[in-house]
């Protein structure tokens, strides 16, 4: 798999979400080895951590001056289970996942539904935590928690996730139901990921919406882009099955408008969210950069 494309700019942030991630599985509760030996590998996959370097530039764009990597690995570690059972055989059933064997092909299929399941309250744990432990956190908590759960579940990324399963081989009848499929089962966590970076810096209620738009236009731009890559990348470049999607029938943007049209459609999305954030006083550098790459990127 090639290197993690966000080197420049925001490395600090990623090495931050890194050692949080480490530390909740160096501290987890008393368990099974075969189920701690999953969640453990599940959560330490090489991943870019987007979302959770949108959690912690939107808290910055905010005016947050504190640590938040600890929400941030909260996000990736949700974002982590669903990876792990998106490739489940009654899933996606895929081997190779961030350049190494899917969770499932390392650990069991049971011990990879098991783990899957258990990182959401694992999850929900280290994000109370983390904003409980930031100065006056605590009345943050139930808000920022509940944003994460909201986006996890059935009306977002587990409901999209279903969606996105029955839709195989049934060509996708029109651009609005697959832009809602993909806007839930992506959109949802990442537009949460920026509304709970807002939310812990305490922002009013105007920038967190603005925050969460932003998020949601960049996850659908974000799933495009994944769609495009799976087309026209190797798996070598990025550490998954290429291809993948059409051996499925998976409905996607790229079969329905084509890789330019589609590509059109996402760089239209990242603009758009950008002007979002210009219209509230929210678009930073990093903001803009992490927009950037999610046009631009290779894997
Ligand atoms: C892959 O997400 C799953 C999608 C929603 C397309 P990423 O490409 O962000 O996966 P990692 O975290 O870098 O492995
Ligand atoms: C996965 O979408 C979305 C979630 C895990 C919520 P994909 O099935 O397109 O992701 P990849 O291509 O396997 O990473
Ligand atoms: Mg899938
Ligand atoms: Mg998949
Ligand atoms: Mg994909």
């Amino acid at each position: 798999m090639a290197e993690p494309m966000f080197a420049v700019d925001i490395a600090p942030d990623r090495s931050d979400i890194d050692a949080a991630i480490a530390k909740l599985c160096d501290s987890l509760p008393p368990l099974p080895s075969r189920l701690a030996e999953a969640i453990r590998y599940t959560l330490r996959g090489p991943g870019k951590r987007l979302r959770g370097m949108l959690v912690t530039t939107s808290y910055r764009a905010a005016g947050g001056g504190g640590d938040v990597s600890g929400l941030a690995a909260a996000v990736e570690m949700l974002h982590a289970y669903s990876l792990a059972h998106d490739d489940l055989p009654c899933m996606d059933d895929d081997e190779m996942r961030r350049g190494r064997a899917t969770t499932h092909k390392a650990c069991g299929v049971p011990a990879t539904v098991v783990a899957g399941v258990a990182i959401i309250p694992l999850a929900a744990r280290a994000a109370a935590d983390a904003v409980g432990g930031m100065h006056r956190g605590a009345p943050r908590v139930a808000p920022i928690v509940a944003t994460l759960m909201q986006a996890a579940g059935a009306s977002g990324m587990i409901g999209g996730q279903l969606q996105d399963l029955i839709a195989e081989n049934t060509p996708a009848d029109s651009l609005e139901k697959l832009e809602r499929i993909h806007r839930a089962k992506t959109g949802a966590l990442m537009a949460a990921s920026c509304k709970v970076g807002g939310m812990a810096a305490d922002a009013p209620d105007t920038s967190v919406q603005a925050l969460g738009s932003f998020g949601a236009d960049l996850g659908l731009a974000f799933q495009i882009v994944d769609d495009v890559l799976d087309v026209t990348s190797s798996s070598a470049e990025l550490g998954k099955t290429a291809g993948r999607d059409a051996e499925l029938g998976k409905s996607t943007y790229p079969a329905l408008l084509g890789v330019d049209g589609a590509m059109d459609r996402a760089i239209a999305l990242a603009r758009q969210g950008c002007r979002t954030l210009n219209e509230h006083n929210l678009l930073s550098q990093e903001l803009r950069h992490l927009a950037d790459l999610v046009i631009t990127r290779t894997h």
